[in-house]
């Protein structure tokens, strides 16, 4: 693909569900492979516990950015990132998903005329007050190499007019789902039995008072004990915003075998992250989406609702677990996508 001369390639991630994302694709490529931690996610929780977990290595560059607003964040990746691009002179840029540091990676490579490639290109909630709709659209149109999930994806960059190096290549995530085994010590620490599992990270939902509450209070009425690993954002919206938690039982982030683990065990699984709706189908375990839209329409009708109204949480347990549902489907490709990424790139 590349022709003779040295290749160079960078990776760049920085929160949470890039590491899970990159986990099979690093060092299977031809050429060196350095790798770039932007920052963007930092607490041990957040960051190190998948490098340590998922054996990913030591990044060769860490930006050490930190938090901010949209415009700080993605502004200082921007910043850091195109220096190590003019001192390294990479050959390729390997962008993953739709974070901050997705958007800085592309604009970034785009503007030093390095080739950039996108996971997850096409993948799309057609909801532009998503902060991660601006940065898969714009990292997309800055993309030289279109490394999409799934057909759907495929056909959304269709719509946009981009058709010139697009891949279907299957989901990277899957591919981590297989090939970690999850650890059910935290099940057997935390003496759960039978137990629903809920993440809530999304500024929609954690930044108002109101739905937080409401969150909070239609989970405390649900009789089966519900698990809930909390973002830093949420936790700090909590206390900002003085939330009673009722009898939700929250726990510290959770490295990702435990995740795995407790996403398998739920009875289900009711969150609004991109990355747990999907390992809900991969787990076999119905969720509920609580969004309005969501970025995988391939999990509509297959164990996956939509549900924006709150106050409807603890029916839509009821129906959802009276269904019978079939996750035989092989939605996400077949768990090979790294291996399609290295034939692209060989
Ligand atoms: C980011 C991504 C989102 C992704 C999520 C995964 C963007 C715009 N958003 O959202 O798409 O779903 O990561 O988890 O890129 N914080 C800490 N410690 C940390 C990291 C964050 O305390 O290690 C707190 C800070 O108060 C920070 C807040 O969490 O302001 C939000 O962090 P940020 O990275 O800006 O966005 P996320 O909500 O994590
Ligand atoms: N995850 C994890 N520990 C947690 C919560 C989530 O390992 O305490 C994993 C989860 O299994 C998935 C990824 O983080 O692989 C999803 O990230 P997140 O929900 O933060 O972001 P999103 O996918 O919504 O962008």
């Amino acid at each position: 693909m590349f022709g003779v001369g040295v290749v160079k390639i960078i990776h760049l991630v920085g929160a949470r569900p890039q590491f899970i994302k990159l986990a099979p694709l690093l060092g299977k490529l031809k050429g060196d492979e350095i790798l770039v931690h932007s920052g963007q996610h930092y607490d041990y929780s957040m960051s190190k516990i998948f490098f340590d977990t998922l054996g990913i290595r030591e990044p060769d560059y860490h930006l050490g950015v930190g938090s901010g607003s949209h415009a700080e964040q993605a502004g200082r990746i921007m910043v850091e990132f195109e220096k190590v691009c003019i001192k390294e002179k990479p050959t390729l840029i390997i962008i993953y998903g739709d974070c901050n540091t997705t958007l800085a990676g592309a604009l970034v490579g785009s503007k030093l005329h390095i080739p950039v490639a996108h996971v997850e290109a096409g993948v799309r909630s057609y909801d532009k007050k998503m902060p991660e709709e601006i940065n898969r659209v714009t990292a997309d149109h800055c993309s030289t190499f279109l490394l999409a999930p799934t057909q759907t994806a495929v056909e959304n960059l269709k719509k946009e007019g981009i058709t010139k190096n697009v891949y279907n290549v299957g989901d990277l995530m899957y591919e981590t789902y297989l090939n970690q085994k999850g650890d059910d010590k935290i099940i057997r620490d935390l003496g759960l039995d039978e137990f629903f599992l809920a993440t809530l990270h999304r500024p929609s939902n954690v930044d108002n008072k109101e739905r937080l509450q409401m969150f909070f209070n239609e989970l405390s009425e649900i009789a089966t004990t519900v698990v809930l690993p909390l973002h830093p954002r949420t936790k700090k919206m909590i206390e900002q915003l003085q939330i009673n938690t009722g009898t939700v039982k929250l726990i510290k982030p959770v490295g990702y075998l435990s995740m795995k683990a407790l996403e398998c065990a739920a009875k289900l699984i009711i969150t609004d992250s991109g990355g747990v709706q999907k390992e809900a189908y991969y787990a076999k375990t119905p969720a509920i989406v609580l969004r309005d839209t969501t970025e995988w329409p391939e999990l509509l009708g297959k164990g996956t609702v939509l549900l924006m109204d709150f106050l409807k949480i603890k029916q839509t347990v009821s129906e959802i677990l009276s269904e019978d549902i079939s996750f035989d489907e092989e939605l996400f490709g077949d768990g090979k996508a790294s291996e399609e990424i290295v034939r692209i790139f060989q």
